[in-house]
């Protein structure tokens, strides 16, 4: 229930409102207050006018100053674009075994290579280009395909085992055990055969076993010893550097079902100049022959 109201001689009217007794004077709003608030409403028009503001199905108005963000960027790529057109053009006549030597040139190959890696390759690759399960690291010398400039480019060029590029790269492991080319045994003996290549500690017991099935089945590929054929992609068996794992259950894995790692082709979605850029970049990121 409402209580005796508190006004006193002189108070402004109440509102009539009130809350456990707590009444509320009818003041003007303060002429500074209203004023600001008109101001910000006609501010608000005029802003709608001026800029991109109401929604339409497709996009918005665009406003009579015709400002728009999107255009910004496009002229400042346009411009990004023609300021670098003149040494994308000289990066594209290069030699590429020439580029490295050229310093100047070098440094943008490299620098725009940078870029182009962390916006493409990154995401397989690592953004240090260390590799992970499957996706080879780019930092050392041990290459599936070749670490010359020329290997590195074409393998980017038309990538690998993909059906973007007739000239992907391209090579087939046998699944030895899905397809029953090798019994469990064997297989097991193979691996120990494997681990002892790269002195893995294994079951010695198997090793002269595996070394048998190894040259039957293996050799053809990976070579006599084991450093593997780039000309097939093959990986070194014997350097301890594994792109899948050389654990005994990874490469028991690797041997039964075999892996089949893609990489896309670049050259449907990459210029030229940003092929042979990120191609400078990884030949110069440790292990470029
Ligand atoms: C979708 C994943 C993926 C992306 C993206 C990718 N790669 Fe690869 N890349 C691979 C795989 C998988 C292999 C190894 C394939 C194999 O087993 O032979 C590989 C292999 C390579 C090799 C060969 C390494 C060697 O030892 O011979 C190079 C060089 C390479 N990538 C560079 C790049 C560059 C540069 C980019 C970015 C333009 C890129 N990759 C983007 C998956 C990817
Ligand atoms: C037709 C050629 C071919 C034959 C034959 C072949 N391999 Fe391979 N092997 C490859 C290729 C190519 C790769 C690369 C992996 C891929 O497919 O992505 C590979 C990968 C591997 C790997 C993974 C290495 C790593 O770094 O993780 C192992 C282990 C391996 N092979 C062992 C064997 C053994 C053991 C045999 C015989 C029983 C064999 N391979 C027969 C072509 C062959």
């Amino acid at each position: 229930m409402s209580k005796k109201s508190q006004k006193f001689e002189g108070d402004p009217n109440t509102t009539g409102h009130e809350w456990d007794g707590i009444e509320e004077f009818d003041n003007p709003m303060p002429r500074w207050w209203l004023w600001t608030f008109y101001a910000t409403i006609i501010w608000g028009v005029l802003y709608t006018v001026a800029y991109p503001a109401w929604p339409l199905i497709n996009g918005a108005t665009a406003g009579v100053l015709g400002w728009s963000t999107r255009a910004d960027v496009a002229a400042e790529i346009l411009a990004v674009e023609e300021a670098n057109a003149p040494v994308n053009a000289k990066l594209e006549a290069a030699e590429l075994t020439a580029i490295a030597g050229d310093a100047g040139l070098n440094a943008y190959a490299v620098s725009a290579g940078s870029a182009v890696f962390k916006t493409w390759c990154a995401q397989c690759h690592g953004s240090g280009a260390a590799g992970a399960k499957g996706y080879p690291n780019l930092l050392d010398d041990d290459w599936l395909w070749g670490g010359s400039v020329e290997e590195i480019h074409a393998t980017i060029n038309h990538g690998i085992r993909n059906e973007d590029s007739d000239d992907a790269r391209y090579s087939e492991m046998p699944a030895f055990g899905r397809d029953g080319l090798l019994e469990k045994e064997e297989i097991s003996q193979v691996v120990n055969y494997v681990m002892s290549l790269s002195g893995a500690p294994q079951d010695s017991a198997q090793v002269a076993a595996g070394s048998v099935v190894f040259a039957g089945n293996c050799a053809s590929c990976h070579a006599g010893d084991g450093t593997g054929d780039r000309s097939q992609g093959a990986p070194n068996l014997a350097d301890a550097i594994w792109l899948y794992g050389g654990d005994y259950a990874t490469l028991t894995e690797t041997v039964t079902n075999a892996r089949y790692g893609v990489m896309p082709a670049w050259n449907t979605r990459l210029t030229e100049a940003e092929i042979r850029a990120v191609s400078s970049y990884v030949h110069q990121l440790g292990g470029g022959e």
